[in-house]
């Protein structure tokens, strides 16, 4: 994410990557941070909210500066929705095809979705069938079509508790995390310490993604984007399980006019007021 300009700029990485965790060389390997919160504190602050936020490089620079460890339920989603691709399920998904659908959550059961946290940022790995190892998706996961086809995977009441199960696990071992999604306060860390909701006006929203899109080199207008980001939201919020809303308790930043070191300044304050620290 570029720090210059009044707006919040998302990074020119590729096209898909606008809610994507942005790997930034030399930092320290994730879990051997040094840390402003004092070890054996346990912390678990969420943020979620809309596309277009800048959620993911909030949350990773957050994490950053915090020293702890970092997580991207997005990346989880989206290694799912490649997996539907990939094994010629994703028309059925998408039709809701009961059978189809329960072979596919075996399916992502079966790959044993986790991250490396040896990586920086953590790599999401899946066991790949065709070599019988563990396979970084990385790539893979922000392609045009996984974008594509990930809403329609994100609404498989299996997947998400399955999903919930997992994240849940990784609290546990990483509980001194930042995790960002849609439904990380509401549904996965209902007790986190800090919850954070970021939020932006749509337009602002579909300028940042078309901005970031031309930086990658593709065409882009800002009102073709506002209808895919509105049709998004639309998705995201009705879903049955795990929809996105914003938790009672959260602290809601509206992005708009905020570039992104405010953006990270303001989140930081707020926990670090919360835990205490000055
Ligand atoms: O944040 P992202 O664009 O990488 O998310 C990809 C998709 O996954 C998006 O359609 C929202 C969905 N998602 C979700 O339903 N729940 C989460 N906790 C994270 C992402």
């Amino acid at each position: 994410m570029s720090h210059k300009g009044d707006t919040l700029h998302l990074p020119a990485v590729a096209v898909e990557a606008a809610s994507g965790s942005i790997a930034r060389p030399g930092r320290p390997t994730m879990g051997r941070r040094k840390s402003v919160i004092p070890q054996g504190v346990d912390i678990i602050v969420t943020i979620d909210g809309p596309a277009g936020t800048g959620k993911s490089t909030v949350a990773q620079s957050l994490a950053e500066r915090l020293g702890l460890d970092l997580l991207d339920t997005g990346a989880m989603y989206r290694a799912a929705a490649a997996i539907a691709i990939d094994q010629g399920l994703i028309d059925g998904v998408r039709a809701e095809d009961p059978a189809t659908t329960a072979r596919f959550v075996q399916i992502v059961a079966d790959a044993d979705l986790h991250f490396d946290w040896m990586a920086d940022p953590p790599a999401i790995m899946a066991m790949s069938k065709a070599t019988g190892r563990y396979e970084p998706l990385n790539e893979r996961i922000r392609t045009p079509d996984v974008t594509k086809a990930v809403s329609a995977v994100a609404r498989v009441v299996e997947l998400r508790r399955h999903m919930v199960r997992k994240q849940r696990l990784i609290g546990q071992q990483h509980p001194r995390l930042v995790t960002e999604g849609r439904d990380q306060g509401s549904v996965v860390f209902p007790d986190a310490l800090v919850k954070f909701y970021l939020d932006a006006d749509l337009r602002v929203r579909a300028e940042r993604r078309a901005d970031q899109l031309r930086e990658a080199g593709y065409p882009a207008q800002a009102d073709e984007l506002m209808a895919e980001l509105a049709r998004r939201d639309e998705a995201d919020r009705t879903r049955e399980e795990g929809p996105l809303v914003c938790p009672q308790d959260a602290i809601t930043v509206d992005t708009t006019r905020l570039n992104f070191d405010q953006v990270v300044d303001r989140l930081e304050r707020d926990v670090l007021d919360r835990v205490g620290v000055a």
